[in-house]
């Protein structure tokens, strides 16, 4: 099937490199977690509006755990690639990557997912071309992606649901375990 205007995932493969300087280290000196979500931000961007041929805004970010820390000297590397479109929305798929080059050695610090929103001249949300996808693992990330939604989708519901209802329960038994201590004293509506 030919669709006009459909690119590859490789069309829109980015990758970024930053060197980790010390002004972005923290009080114990590893690198801040913004930092590395702001670069995460900026290379979903690029991946996004280079597929989308427009301008894009983050919608939402997924799964940022941080796994390792990121040392000051470090290079650090942001792959990015287009995993899923929808109509007018991409999901970029970011690894995050440390390098030590002193030590030769490199380590995994995450993989992030960034759902970008393709705007058109009126500032609305505007189709984005199809995706072309060439390989097996291309298809996994693909169908992943629509999974992921769909998951996302029924947590939201879910997290809606169980708030409703949250303090029509006897909360003092449910924080009986719990590290809080309840002091509604002064508390008054
Ligand atoms: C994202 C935004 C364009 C959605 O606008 P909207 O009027 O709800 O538009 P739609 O309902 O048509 O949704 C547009 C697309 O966004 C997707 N979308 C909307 N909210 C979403 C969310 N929370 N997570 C994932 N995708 C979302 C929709 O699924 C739709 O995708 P599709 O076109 O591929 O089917 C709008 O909320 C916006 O501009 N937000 C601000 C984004 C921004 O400025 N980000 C920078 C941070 S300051």
């Amino acid at each position: 099937m030919s669709i006009p205007n459909a690119k590859t995932v490789s069309f829109s493969k980015t990758t970024i490199t930053e060197l980790m300087i010390p002004s972005y280290a923290n009080f114990g000196g590893k690198i801040h977690g913004g930092i590395l979500l702001s670069l995460i931000d900026k290379v979903a961007y690029a991946c996004a509006s280079k597929h989308a041929a427009n301008y894009c805004v983050t919608v939402s970010v997924d799964n940022v755990d941080f796994l390792e820390p990121v040392e000051v000297g470090d290079l650090v590397h942001l792959r990015a690639s287009v995993v899923h479109v929808g109509n007018s929305s991409l999901v970029v798929g970011i690894s995050v990557i440390a390098e030590n080059v002193k030590e030769g050695s490199v380590k995994k610090t995450n993989n992030s997912y960034v759902t970008m929103v393709a705007k058109g001249d009126d500032d609305k949300p505007t189709q984005v071309p199809a995706l072309i996808l060439e390989s097996q693992e291309e298809v996994r990330l693909f169908l992943e992606a629509i999974k992921r939604k769909e998951l996302k989708k029924d947590f939201r519901s879910k997290i809606k649901e169980v708030s409703a209802v949250i303090m029509d329960q006897a909360h003092e038994e449910l924080l009986e375990h719990e590290r809080c201590i309840l002091d509604l004293k002064n508390f008054t509506l």
